[in-house]
């Protein structure tokens, strides 16, 4: 894992510190990481804290578009974006700012479909992948990408599906994850609350608001709200 490069890339769009919609993409070019089922509830967590939310399903799959269909609860609105118009995904986020929603979570494919546009109008990129070297060595092409775009510094890799701690095989990949300064905190355990939440249209902290797997999503939203305000003051 190495992102090279630095700077400003010639792809980058422009980031504004003021814009009052900050926009959240999850993406990594493999499925079955936990992009959607993290996009989801930390929309929902991030709803809680204030956010107002608007989740797009960018992946032509519409696993999270389905989320939204079992929703009831409307904290968080939930859209499609199909594949033909995805080149109107910056009027898209334009027309969603204006319409006062301040945090935009893009779900993307497990592939290249679409993934370029959600990544050059992202704040900050989120990449879940599991605790096992197959994962991380497919976030490389997502990582390449996302330097091209100029978002070296407004990346970060969430260790999703870890098994129960103390493992160990979990800590080493942390720790080479935060000795490059790309860990996003804290790990997401594997625990079934989070299929059974998604499978009912909620997100974790909706579905067991005492249990762990809701407090390592909220700490995960703190994590990344923090991070985000850190690099869009830069
Ligand atoms: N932290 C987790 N604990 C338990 N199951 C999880 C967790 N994250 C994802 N899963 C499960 O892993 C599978 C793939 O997750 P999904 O969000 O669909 O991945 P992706 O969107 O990257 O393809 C799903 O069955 C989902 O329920
Ligand atoms: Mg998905």
């Amino acid at each position: 894992m190495d992102p090279e490069g630095s700077g400003t890339g010639p792809g980058a769009s422009p980031r504004r510190a003021d814009r009052p919609l900050r926009i959240l993409a999850v993406a990594v070019q493999k499925g079955g990481t936990g992009k959607t089922t993290l996009a989801a509830s930390l929309a929902v967590a991030a709803a809680e804290a204030g956010e107002r939310v608007t989740a797009l399903d960018l992946d032509p799959q519409n696993s999270l578009a389905g989320w939204g269909t079992l929703r009831t609860n409307g904290s968080v609105a939930v859209d499609r974006v199909q594949p033909w118009e995805i080149g109107q995904l910056t009027a898209i986020l334009d027309l969603l700012a204006a319409q006062g929603t301040t945090l935009a979570v893009l779900d993307t494919a497990g592939s290249a479909t679409g993934l370029a546009p959600a990544l050059k109008t992202a704040d900050f990129v989120l990449l879940p992948v599991r605790p096992s070297r197959l994962d991380i060595v497919a976030a490389r092409p997502t990582l390449k990408a996302l330097v091209g775009v100029g978002l070296r510094g407004r990346l970060a890799l969430v260790l999703n599906q870890c098994p129960p701690p103390p493992s160990p095989r979990t800590t080493t990949y942390a720790d080479q994850l935060r000795a490059l300064g790309v860990l996003a905190e804290p790990g997401i355990i594997h625990r079934v609350d989070h299929q059974d939440a998604l499978a009912t249209g909620l997100g974790v902290t909706e579905y067991a608001p005492g249990g762990p797997a809701a407090e390592e999503i909220r700490a995960l939203w703190g994590w990344i709200d923090v991070k985000m305000r850190a690099t869009a003051a830069r």
